[in-house]
């Protein structure tokens, strides 16, 4: 089976994705509506606590609690991965058929990737061409073209269709939560999508997604070890008081120890500036938005520190704004409040919707 990282299914009337985040597992129901996808039912919960790697059975278990809470009639799942258990790159290939590409990555990754990606799955994703000035001809005469190329360990894969089919589903899809929140920019906020040049930060638990955009073209894509936890693990170090309770003041009272978050949030502030600074020298083009999502944009007074900390306007962005919503009135009423975390759910959900 293939695992196709960037083009899903089409023609559904329902679309059930989840993403995996390392600290909650966010879900989503996407229906079609009169010819367009509404939000039905979302779902954000703990994520299980394993050691390494998540045993087969304890994911069919939580899958099996997600799927008792968002009622899918689909038996079909989108699944996204976190950037701790994939890979993100883009290259230059001769332009030849997806499957052929996949094959000379599979052979040699060194060569195309810098790394050596052994037993990994890839897909790749070919930029198109009127999106990118063909290349200069190589010496042999032949135009290279732009490709993202998304890779993830064989074993993970096979580890994760098991666990999706024991709890009685199908993985039509399994994404990489990098690419989420590009999708749902796309999927929501088209016009912004298409004609802005932002930058999107998805800061989660463990690490945050930096996705730089330009007229709708992805143009830089990487993740940071950096996230909620580090924040957290941080200030109770710092304040020399335990996990939990640095973990409280953090989400209720930031204002409070701001001195002590300023220097856990600047590395963050200078990873985000180099990327900005590479685009920037690279297209000659200025970022001139970041949208936030993830944890972290639920406090407005960490998307303040990093607003201080980089100079260019920051915003946590909700991708259910765009959306048609057809929601419970209890899922109504919460939605404005975990919209931001549903970014990665949402835009691999859009994905599959074509
Ligand atoms: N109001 C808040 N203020 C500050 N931080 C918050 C708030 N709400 C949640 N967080 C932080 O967000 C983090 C979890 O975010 P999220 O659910 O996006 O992570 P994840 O997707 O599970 O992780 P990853 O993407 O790294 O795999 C936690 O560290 C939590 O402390
Ligand atoms: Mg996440």
């Amino acid at each position: 089976m293939t695992f196709p990282f960037f083009n899903g299914g089409k023609n559904r009337d329902q679309v059930f994705a989840v993403d995996l985040g390392s600290r909650t597992t966010k879900a989503v129901l996407l229906e079609r509506r009169d010819n367009a996808f509404s939000l039905t039912r979302f779902t954000v919960q703990d994520a299980p606590i394993y050691d390494k790697a998540m045993p087969q059975g304890l994911l069919t278990e939580h899958l099996r609690a997600i799927m008792d809470n968002i009622q899918p009639k689909t038996r079909q799942v989108t699944l996204a991965i976190g950037a701790g258990d994939s890979v993100l790159r883009s290259t230059e290939m001769p332009l030849m058929p997806v499957d052929e590409m996949r094959q000379m990555l599979k052979f040699n990754s060194k060569t195309h990737l810098q790394q050596d990606l052994r037993d990994y799955i890839f897909d790749c994703y070919i930029v198109p061409p009127r999106a990118q000035k063909q290349l200069e001809p190589s010496k042999a005469g032949v135009a290279k073209y732009k490709v993202w190329v998304g890779g993830a360990r064989r074993e993970l894969l096979t580890t994760l269709e098991s666990s999706v089919r024991a709890a009685g589903l199908t993985p039509s899809q399994i994404t990489l939560s990098l690419l989420g929140p590009v999708n749902a920019l796309e999927f929501s906020q088209p016009e912004a999508f298409n004609k802005d040049v932002v930058a999107l930060v998805d800061m989660g638990f463990k690490s945050t997604a930096i996705s730089i955009l330009a007229d709708g073209e992805l143009c830089l894509s990487r993740s940071v070890d950096l996230g909620g936890d580090r924040l957290t693990t941080g200030l109770a170090e710092a304040m020399n008081i335990t996990y939990a309770e640095a973990e409280g003041i953090k989400v209720g009272m930031p204002q409070e120890v701001e001195g002590h978050l300023q220097p856990l949030v600047a590395p963050l502030g200078r990873e985000l500036r180099a990327s900005i600074d590479f685009f920037e020298h690279q297209r000659e083009r200025t970022v001139n938005k970041i949208l936030i999502s993830g944890g972290a944009a639920r406090s407005e007074f960490l998307v303040q520190m990093l607003h201080a900390e980089l100079g260019v306007a920051c915003k946590a962005w909700f991708p259910t704004e765009g959306m048609n919503l057809a929601l419970a009135p209890q899922q109504m009423t919460e939605i404005e409040q975990v919209s931001s975390v549903l970014a990665v759910a949402i835009g691999s959900a859009a994905m599959t919707v074509g």
